[in-house]
């Protein structure tokens, strides 16, 4: 059915819904609504939540609690839940939030337009947190409308006029014991290669440069469906004109494959940067959490990697405070920092899932000693980085634009000159500034490193 009015939609967590509200977008839009940024404008609202931690599982619960003025005021608003927290809740979800009228659970998506002509037609308080074996199939392509993202977890990574998620598999079988990710995006699944393709073809005609997969374990791309494996998609993507960088997250140490290093270092298109969780550093912890690797065979890994790529870039998810995390564990969990060296760190403190094993785990840790550990633990990162960075200076680095940047530096002010300060990503990720008469956004520009801070890297254009 087609409608008219205003839709807006509000999006936390990571870049795979990012990815989701972009579909989300698309079903509204093919329903006849236009996007806003006004919510009082708002036909449609729509929450696309993350329930990772506790503190996006509120954020959601927080947004969607201010709605009841506005459903007052308009009393025909279409409130929607979407996402973990939806398929999480279910029609639990109406007793704290009474006013909602669908909550879209995650393999739900593709039914969201059937589920609004529903509640156009009278029905009430929908729920739909059924399974679906596929994902995506018969939804519209991503228009080119912007959602209103307040994302934290999209690891360095943003969309952006030349950048964008296309998520390539949903899911995951691995259970570590404090995650709630198998129990709100269910069991593996991939699409098809054949759709990837045709979806990253359509997208780099359109101007897009660099694009981001997206999977809970994209290692195992494709393995239930008995397709192509991940290092042969990427392959083939490498092979689409137009698209210059291929990124991809994220990457279970357990399976990282020599097939998988093989293409990092092959594929002239793919980021020589990866993201490889590592989540403790201690042994004990790591058996608890259930993540089937220890601190040797990750180390292994990264070596090999490092044999076969050895200007990798490499970042890292870590959890402090797990539950009957000693000081020793901790210890260990800072040396491998130490040892590595990872280019970034995204680090957080452990919070219990209730539907994650950890959650009934004895020895909790203290709110304090987790706040302790989190500060001690990044304030070593930003060393690290910095000396990392530090490491780049003297070197030229292919730079894909990305805009103009209004950050000030000693030695980098041009106000009083013809030359534009922009700013763009190296291929391991890391902003770089720099000053140039002609660099336009999705170019690539071979920049010299001349100043190197924690958060950025500073240069000029190479002959300049
Ligand atoms: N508490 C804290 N951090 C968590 N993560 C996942 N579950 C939890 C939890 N219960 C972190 C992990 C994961 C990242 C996406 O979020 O580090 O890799
Ligand atoms: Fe969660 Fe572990 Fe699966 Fe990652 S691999 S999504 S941390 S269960």
């Amino acid at each position: 059915m087609k409608y008219s009015g205003f839709a807006y939609i509000y999006t936390i967590g990571c870049q795979m819904n990012v990815y989701d509200s972009g579909k989300l977008a698309a079903i509204l839009s093919s329903a006849g609504f236009e996007k806003t940024d006004d919510i009082k404008k708002a036909d449609v609202i729509v929450c696309n939540t993350c329930s990772i931690r506790h503190k996006a599982e509120e954020k959601a619960f927080s947004f969607l609690g201010r709605l009841a003025k506005l459903k007052k005021n308009k009393p025909d608003l279409i409130s929607v839940m979407a996402g973990c927290v939806a398929q999480q809740e279910g029609k639990k979800a109406f007793e704290r939030v009474p006013y909602l009228d669908i909550v879209l659970g995650t393999q739900a998506f593709s039914r969201f337009g059937q589920h609004i002509d529903a509640i156009k037609s009278g029905k009430q308080k929908l729920t739909d947190t059924a399974e679906s074996s596929m994902i995506y199939e018969g939804m519209p392509d991503i228009p080119d409308i912007k959602d209103t993202p307040d994302i934290k977890d999209t690891k360095g990574v943003e969309e952006s006029q030349i950048s964008k998620f296309v998520t390539i598999m949903q899911g995951c079988e691995n259970f570590c014991t404090y995650c709630v990710v198998p129990y709100v995006r269910g069991r593996e699944r991939s699409r098809k290669a054949r759709n990837i393709i045709e979806e990253i073809t359509k997208i780099a005609e359109s101007g897009i440069k660099e694009i981001t997969l997206l999977g809970q374990n994209v290692n195992s791309y494709g393995e239930n469906e008995g397709q192509i494996s991940f290092p042969q998609l990427l392959k083939k993507i490498n092979d689409i004109e137009g698209i210059q960088r291929i990124r991809f997250a994220t990457s279970h140490p357990k399976d990282l494959s020599m097939e998988l290093i093989g293409a990092i270092r092959d594929l002239d298109k793919v980021c020589n940067h990866l993201h490889l969780p590592v989540q403790s550093g201690s042994d004990h912890i790591l058996k608890k959490m259930n993540r089937g690797y220890t601190r040797k065979t990750y180390l292994q890994r990264i070596c090999d990697l490092k044999e076969q790529c050895p200007e990798i870039a490499l970042s890292t998810d870590i959890i402090v405070g797990f539950p009957s995390e000693t000081q020793a564990d901790f210890d260990d969990t800072m040396n491998l920092m130490r040892e590595i060296e990872f280019d970034s760190v995204f680090a957080f403190s452990y919070s219990d899932r209730s539907s994650a094993p950890a959650a009934k785990f004895s020895d909790q840790i203290d709110e304090k000693i987790k706040r302790e550990r989190l500060n001690e633990l990044l304030e070593l990162q930003e060393t690290l980085t910095h000396k990392k960075n530090k490491n780049l200076i003297g070197k030229t680095i292919p730079v894909l634009v990305e805009g103009k940047s209004t950050k000030k530096r000693e030695g980098f002010d041009f106000s009083d000159s013809n030359l534009e300060q922009m700013f763009g990503r190296t291929p391991s990720n890391k902003i770089v500034h720099f000053p140039s008469e002609h660099a336009k956004i999705g170019d690539v520009v071979e920049i010299k490193i001349e100043n190197a801070y924690p958060h950025s890297l500073w240069g000029h254009p190479c002959g300049v």
